[in-house]
């Protein structure tokens, strides 16, 4: 039997030619794709490179949105976010969103602002749009590499920070020398301290729950992403005219975790420190920024700040006039602190009755009970007491009357930035970065010679300093 003849069989003529059509067709169509593909390499190289020319890091990359604002974001892309969150490690650096930095020549100098301990601010104009910002020249350590690494922190915290609440990083600009870095800011006419300063009588109660749930609001999302603020007090609160109020000074924030990490106790400007970091905790979390939110409460209820201790031990008598002193009911532990163990109780520091111990009505005569209850818990001794930034912003205090002043009815001030140096302060510094925190003896806080200048009477016993 006779195999039978393929269809496609080599001695068909008429079908080579048709293969080989097709054949050649094809290869043309592949050579004009990867010209079309060459051709847009090209273009696109061409354009990058006229980019870095002009020093302009193309149109604006659409940013990743950090706002926990519930109408900010849809569902889908929150949960993607998430996902991306899990997957990423402590360290967060947003590279793939940083383009080559502008040179600093591209703002002109206004006038000086203020120098304070981690940067130069003045006010600036952008030469290419002639908006007014804020420009902080940053104070870096050199480190043996020449890298300016710790800088690097108050950097990537403000750029994750993305708030209405919390000063806005527009970008970050050189100088010559690889340690002349600049913070471009939005700019403000005030911060809280100086005007506070200036006002001749303190905000009202309707003022103060507009910007304390503003402050909260802003400190509430940076705990949510992992931050701690680490240096919150009123020099660091940026306001303008429209009475919108915004967390500045990043330069101690740092991300923590759970479990914390070990970290440094030299933090937190000294008025406004915590009694667990004097005490010399090494692990703390976000309570600490809890009390400096009650040293600012307290300050904008009486325009003064509120606990102006002279040194460490002098801090911690005075947090004890104002508190009482601690003992084993309302903070069980704080024998353990390293610092406590030179603590000599006075006797009437036993166990009383249970619930959180109220400050001196005497000290805020005109704050009502909610808000004394409110600032008590900020004010705890025992970390675990305070509230969380959370708690504290659906406190009866703000949904009581007088409701908090809407923000277009606020006074305007006259800003002092706008013109002039601000005036120095009589206030202490924030600590040095990546200082040792230094060995303390509290056994002169109740009655011994290390305290402060005069005697002053606590809740429920005497101090007598000095
Ligand atoms: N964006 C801004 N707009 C206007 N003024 C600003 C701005 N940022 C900072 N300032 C002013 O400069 C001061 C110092 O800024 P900042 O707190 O960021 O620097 P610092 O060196 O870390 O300060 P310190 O360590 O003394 O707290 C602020 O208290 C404020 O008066
Ligand atoms: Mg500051």
């Amino acid at each position: 039997m006779s195999a039978a003849k393929s269809r496609w069989a080599d001695d068909d003529p008429e079908a080579d030619a048709l293969i080989a059509q097709r054949k050649r067709e094809k290869e043309e169509k592949r050579r004009a794709k990867a010209e079309k593909q060459r051709q847009q390499e090209e273009a696109s190289k061409a354009t990058a490179e006229a980019q870095t020319r002009n020093g302009d890091s193309g149109p604006p990359k659409k940013r990743r949105r950090l706002s926990n604002d519930p109408d900010a974001p849809d569902a889908a892309e929150e949960a993607k976010s998430e996902e991306q969150k899990k997957v990423s490690s402590l360290l967060r650096f947003p590279v793939a969103e940083w383009g080559p930095c502008r040179h600093v020549d591209n703002f002109e100098r206004l006038n000086h602002i203020e120098e304070g301990s981690y940067g130069w601010v003045s006010r600036a104009k952008d030469i290419n749009t002639g908006e007014v910002v804020a420009l902080k020249r940053l104070k870096l350590e050199s480190s043996p590499d020449g890298f300016p690494v710790t800088g690097l922190r108050e950097i990537q915290t403000l750029m994750e920070a993305r708030h209405p609440n919390v000063v806005y990083l527009r970008e970050v600009v050189m100088g010559t020398k690889m340690d002349d870095v600049f913070l471009v800011m939005d700019f403000f006419e005030h911060d809280l301290k100086t005007l506070l300063d200036e006002m001749r009588e303190p905000f009202l109660p309707s003022e103060i729950k507009t910007l304390l749930l503003q402050v909260v609001g802003g400190l509430e999302f940076l705990h949510s992403q992992w931050i701690m603020h680490r240096d919150l007090k009123t020099s660091n609160l940026l306001m303008n005219n429209r009475g919108e109020i915004k967390l500045a000074d990043f330069g101690m924030a740092r991300y923590y975790g759970d479990p914390p990490p070990n970290l440094t106790q030299l933090v937190v400007t000294l008025w406004y420190r915590s009694p667990e970091l004097l005490l010399g905790a090494t692990k703390y979390g976000t309570e600490i920024d809890m009390w400096s939110i009650g040293c600012i409460f307290g300050e904008l209820l009486t325009k003064e700040p509120l606990l102006q201790g002279k040194n460490e031990v002098d801090q911690v008598s005075k947090i004890f006039a104002l508190t009482g002193p601690p003992n084993s009911q309302i903070w069980p532990g704080f024998r353990s602190l390293p610092n406590a163990k030179s603590l000599r109780l006075p006797s009437s520091s036993a166990p009383s009755g249970g619930g959180l111990p109220l400050l001196p009505r005497s000290r805020f005569p005109y704050l009502t009970n909610a808000g004394l209850n409110l600032l008590s818990g900020l004010l705890a001794l025992n970390p675990v007491s305070r509230p969380t930034a959370q708690e504290c912003l659906a406190h009866p205090y703000f949904k009581e009357d007088p409701r908090p002043k809407p923000k277009e009815m606020f006074p305007t001030f006259p800003s002092k930035a706008g013109m002039e140096r601000r005036r120095p302060r009589h206030t202490p510094v924030a600590p040095k970065r990546g200082q040792e925190a230094p060995q303390l003896d509290f056994a002169g806080v109740f009655g011994g010679a290390q305290g402060g200048d005069s005697g002053e009477a606590g809740a429920g016993f005497a101090l007598r300093l000095g």
